[in-house]
């Protein structure tokens, strides 16, 4: 399996690292991918990616922190896209919910790293929460970028938008969650050729170990109940989501994934 969105560059993993990647290893995680969330987490993550063979990175400035952005800040992204371990820009968007930066900031970010990203030819991993319209609005204006639905708990019909748009979409967590009957449905309509594994750890830990944090050992928890929801095997799901994971990164000459 590979943990498409992870976060052992957050101080979370600051302690426990070497045991976290040796409780993936040990779990069938053969590969994670670290997302940054702002210049710091983004720069760690490019750090730990040059220290492990099978740990990758995403750099880019988190909607909660749009406020931050600066010009820059999108040189020093660029700058840090160069190492040949950063395989996108992320993650990126817009949260309505928390409203952490003022929306028109948060658009303006989002915008400009999605424009970094075409520039740059690199596909961009996307964090919405309640602004669905905006989010597809904004997606929309940049076709050649290819997009990933992080943690995507939109509706069926915002996701057949999206897929007929050639994006693709990762779950986590929420989708082991006793009550997520609603999600559940959702995750069923989208083919699993568009879908990608992901714990978002340390958040958004899969039931049974919610209120613990989160580590990629978790993602099989996250596997099983994806094939369970598309009623195929645990094999199914691993092989498709792997392949999944490399189209949508582009690793097909990348030996260590
Ligand atoms: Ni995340």
């Amino acid at each position: 399996m590979i943990d498409s969105h992870a976060h052992l560059n957050d101080p979370a993993f600051r302690g426990d690292l070497a045991e976290v990647l040796a409780r993936a290893s040990d779990s069938g995680v053969q590969a994670m991918i670290n997302v940054g969330y702002d210049l710091e987490s983004s720069r760690h993550a490019v750090e730990l990616a040059d220290q492990y063979s099978h740990l990758w990175a995403v750099v880019g400035l988190h909607p909660h922190d749009a406020k931050l952005w600066t010009e820059e800040l999108g040189d020093a992204l660029q700058e840090l896209v160069k190492h040949p371990k950063v395989l996108a820009l992320g993650e990126v968007g817009l949260d309505y919910h928390y409203d952490n930066s003022p929306r028109d900031k948060q658009r303006s970010a989002f915008r400009a790293q999605l424009n970094l990203a075409r520039q740059l030819n690199l596909p961009a991993v996307i964090h919405s929460r309640e602004a669905t319209r905006d989010t597809l609005e904004i997606v929309g204006e940049y076709p050649e970028v290819s997009c990933l639905l992080h943690c995507y708990s939109g509706s069926l019909e915002t996701a057949t938008i999206y897929e007929e748009m050639g994006h693709f979409f990762s779950f986590g967590g929420p989708i082991t969650f006793q009550n997520a009957h609603k999600l559940r449905d959702v995750v069923i309509g989208i083919p699993l050729e568009r879908i990608l594994l992901e714990t978002d750890c340390p958040y958004l830990t899969p039931h049974p170990h919610r209120g613990k944090r989160n580590e990629p050992a978790y993602l099989s928890l996250i596997a099983k109940k994806l094939a369970e929801i598309h009623g195929c095997t645990l094999e199914d799901v691993i092989m498709q989501t792997v392949a999944n994971t490399r189209q949508f990164f582009r690793l097909g000459n990348k030996e260590d994934l």
